[in-house]
């Protein structure tokens, strides 16, 4: 459990807060690039660690990302109109470019020169994994772009989707580093039945094996190591031939995911942005290092991820107010949540547990090892910006093209954290690096 006091140190993320500003000392993933599909097309309303922005691609193709409110008074840029190298407030037609700066200024007397006192704040941008990603930082702070494994590939490798949730950060990202939930909320009753115990050895499992290797052994041991990154965690269960079915995830500071995946096949990360405190995004990345996805493994994909209401593309489709659609008799018969795709199980759970969480009533036990480490992380993080001392994991020498999660059957003698260590974490079992 967390005191309140902790609880909203770590969550409130807005202008001015100690954890908007660690925030702000990252690069955010913020828009898929398809919706803003090519120059001068229309801008697109973007919100960002409690801050309204417009974002457009301008003419020569360069993304403009800037606050919304107009500083001559207020109108949205939203309506603004994105043509010849900048977006033009319709009220009075003050005209901006991708650099916040004012170029046209139509509706003031000739000559007088007030539009080189204006600017509107202006955040730079980078377009990478096809996905559009924001830093709202100091300008001498601001880190190298985003170089992970899937910003490095060929984009028909990579697949980006976004997807809203209606509250903060912190619960959707513990989600993702939570091993324990697996034997419980994302079940089917027919995977506890057991099927290819053939992949019962040390090599990768099939997809059948490792759910139902998840379904009989609801428990997993959860061990946590310190990495310059954040952390990696290892999820270790038994399995019925006596050997260990390993999962490894990666968290990297301050909100993404590696989730556990066998390194032969598709992989996949969870990105999850705080938009406000209230609320914030999933961006979610699947990317294949050996082949390149299928029109079909795209469309399922982002379908998938991201459920959107067909009334209102703006909201997903199951949300609180219809209970996720949940369905009674498939709790007891087929998939044990009732919610479906599997997204929305998690959706469902994280949304409902408040806006923003009170961590003073929660019990955590030893399976939530990571979240444990992760909140201690971020509490750190955010007293530590209030003396001066910069948040970790921003040093460029760090490997970060190297992280990979894993996921894989290992002999009963065999150690775990001889798995999938690449991007400077030890191997040795337990070992801090700080
Ligand atoms: S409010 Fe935008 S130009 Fe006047
Ligand atoms: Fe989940």
């Amino acid at each position: 459990m967390l005191t309140q006091e902790d609880n909203e140190l770590i969550c409130r993320v807005g202008p001015g807060t100690p954890m908007g500003e660690v925030m702000r000392r990252y690069w955010h993933p913020l828009l898929i690039s398809d919706e803003l599909p090519e120059p001068d097309c229309p801008p697109v309303r973007a919100r960002l660690l409690g801050e309204d922005l417009i974002a457009f691609r301008d003419t020569n193709g360069k993304i403009g990302l800037i606050a919304e409110s107009c500083p001559h008074r207020g109108a949205s840029l939203f309506f603004g109109i994105n043509q010849e190298c900048g977006i033009m407030c319709i009220y009075h037609g003050w005209k901006f470019d991708v650099n916040g700066d004012c170029i046209d200024m139509p509706s003031d007397m000739p000559g007088s020169g007030f539009k080189e006192k204006v600017h509107v704040a202006a955040y730079p941008t980078v377009e990478s994994a096809g996905v559009i990603w924001a830093y709202m930082g100091p300008k001498e702070k601001q880190p190298p772009p985003p170089n992970y494994i899937f910003n490095n590939l060929p984009p028909d490798h990579v697949i980006a989707y976004r997807v809203p949730i209606y509250c903060n950060y912190l619960q959707s990202m513990e989600g993702n580093i939570d091993s324990t939930h697996l034997g419980t909320l994302h079940v089917y009753h027919q995977d506890k039945v057991p099927v290819d115990l053939d992949t019962d050895r040390p090599g990768y499992p099939s997809p059948k094996f490792a759910l139902y290797s998840r379904a009989k052994y609801r428990y997993a041991r959860v061990d946590v190591q310190d990495t310059d990154y954040g952390f990696r965690l290892i999820a270790e269960r038994p399995t019925d031939a006596g050997n260990k079915y390993i999962r490894t995830n990666c968290f990297v500071l301050p909100y993404t995911a590696f989730i556990a995946a066998q390194r032969r096949g598709p992989a996949g990360v969870l990105i999850q942005v705080p938009i406000d405190d209230y609320t914030n995004q999933r961006v979610g990345i699947r990317y294949n290092v050996h082949a390149p996805f299928t029109a079909a493994e795209r469309r399922q994909t982002i379908e998938t991820g991201a459920l959107m209401d067909p009334n209102e593309p703006k909201k997903r489709l199951k949300r609180a107010e219809n209970d996720y659609m949940v369905d009674r008799w498939a709790q007891k018969n087929t998939i044990l949540a009732g919610i479906w795709p599997i997204p929305e199980q998690d959706y469902a759970l994280i949304e409902t547990m408040g806006a923003i969480y009170d961590r003073t009533k929660e019990h955590l036990y030893g399976g939530d090892a990571a979240i444990i480490r992760c909140r201690q992380m971020l509490l750190a993080m955010a007293r530590n910006i209030q003396e001066g001392i910069d948040p970790p994991g921003l040093d460029p020498d760090i490997p970060t093209h190297m992280i990979q999660s894993e996921e894989i059957v290992i002999g009963p003698d065999d150690d775990p954290w001889l798995v999938a260590a690449d991007a400077g974490e030890t191997t040795k079992r337990g070992e801090r690096l700080r």
